[in-house]
């Protein structure tokens, strides 16, 4: 296959590119500067130049395409816009009426202020947050594509780390952690974070991507840590012994914005469909020990 990937640069573009060409697969990576270009060429994959913000330059890499993987998605500060609305209609353009594979990459966030114990795929999603509305109605986007001759996919990943490095959150609080010197969670920490180290996320791409009966949504969680655990590891990984001291949800919000409120924590996420119907089984290092012992670790 020729798999065209959005975000090939980036975080977990960077993974799914290794993982799809270890599967076999050719990979053309969007660049939007000659150094991308250049990083990419010398990862194995053939780039085009581009950006989201041109819909109409992306054409020409979809139209050669078996597939895309769509990860450089709300790249405004992690909002999904217009921009990614169009630039995803412009994909289904290109892969409508021949099968091709649409693989959107979303996130758990669609599921942000749920306090519900429990979700999973078929949780209605009429109580999400103002900010997520655009993001699941991308998703609906890419779905409704399924009418017109594309296979539509949408990863949803929990908290990716590995490697190194992690998102957001999870360095917001390791960085809080260093500060401290020693681990930092809000409110009572018994709310839960749905953690997926990087190869396992690389590894459900490709499952998604090969196998052709794939279609819909998929929640990817490896593992779920209470919040407080979380700090605990951090503690451990920055040579505080285990010890960890709780922000009030006033003083999170104050300190880092709307991302403080996600550091509560969320609900138990579901990924079995991923399971059951890709086979998917995650096996990465766990969060706590990339941090205590691994590639996240900050002490001596
Ligand atoms: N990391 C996580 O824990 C996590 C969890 C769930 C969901 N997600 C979602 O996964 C997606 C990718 O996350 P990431 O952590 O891999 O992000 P990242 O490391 O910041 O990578 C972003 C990639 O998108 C490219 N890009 C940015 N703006 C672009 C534009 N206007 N046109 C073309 N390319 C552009 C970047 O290219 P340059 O190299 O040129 O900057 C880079 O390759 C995001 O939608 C994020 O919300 C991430």
């Amino acid at each position: 296959m020729r798999v065209f990937v959005t975000g090939a640069t980036g975080y977990i573009g960077r993974a799914v590119v290794r993982a799809v060409q270890q599967a076999g697969h050719a990979v053309v990576g969007l660049a939007r500067s000659e150094g991308a270009a250049e990083a990419l060429i010398g990862a194995g994959c053939e780039p085009h130049r581009g950006d989201i913000a041109d819909p109409a330059g992306l054409a020409p890499a979809v139209a050669g395409a078996d597939a895309v993987i769509h990860t450089a998605v709300g790249m405004g500060g992690g909002i999904v816009g217009d921009a990614d609305h169009a630039a995803v209609d412009a994909m289904i353009a290109g892969l409508a009426g021949r099968d091709g594979t649409l693989i959107l990459t979303s996130g758990l966030a669609v599921y942000q202020g749920y306090r519900v114990p429990f979700v999973d795929e078929s949780t209605p999603l009429d109580d999400v947050v103002e900010p997520q509305r655009p993001r699941v109605a991308l998703e609906e986007r890419v779905l409704a594509a399924g009418a017109r001759g594309v296979r539509p996919v949408v990863v949803r990943p929990g908290h990716v780390y590995g490697d190194g490095s992690a998102g957001i959150f999870t360095r917001t609080l390791l960085d809080a952690a260093r500060a401290a010197g020693h681990g930092v969670f809000v409110g009572d920490g018994y709310g839960l974070f749905a953690t997926l180290h990087l190869h396992d996320l690389a590894a459900a791409y490709v499952a998604a991507l090969t196998d052709a009966s794939a279609s819909g949504r998929y929640n990817l969680v490896g593992q779920a840590i209470a919040m407080r655990d979380v700090a605990t590891a951090m503690s451990h990984g920055v040579g505080g012994g285990g010890s960890a001291s709780a922000l009030t949800l006033d003083e999170a919000v104050e300190r880092w914005g709307p991302l403080g409120r996600g550091l509560l924590g969320g609900p138990m996420v579901s990924s079995v469909r991923a399971t059951a119907e890709l086979g998917w089984s995650p096996s990465g290092p766990s969060l706590a020990y990339e941090l205590i012992r691994g590639s996240l670790r900050a002490a001596a």
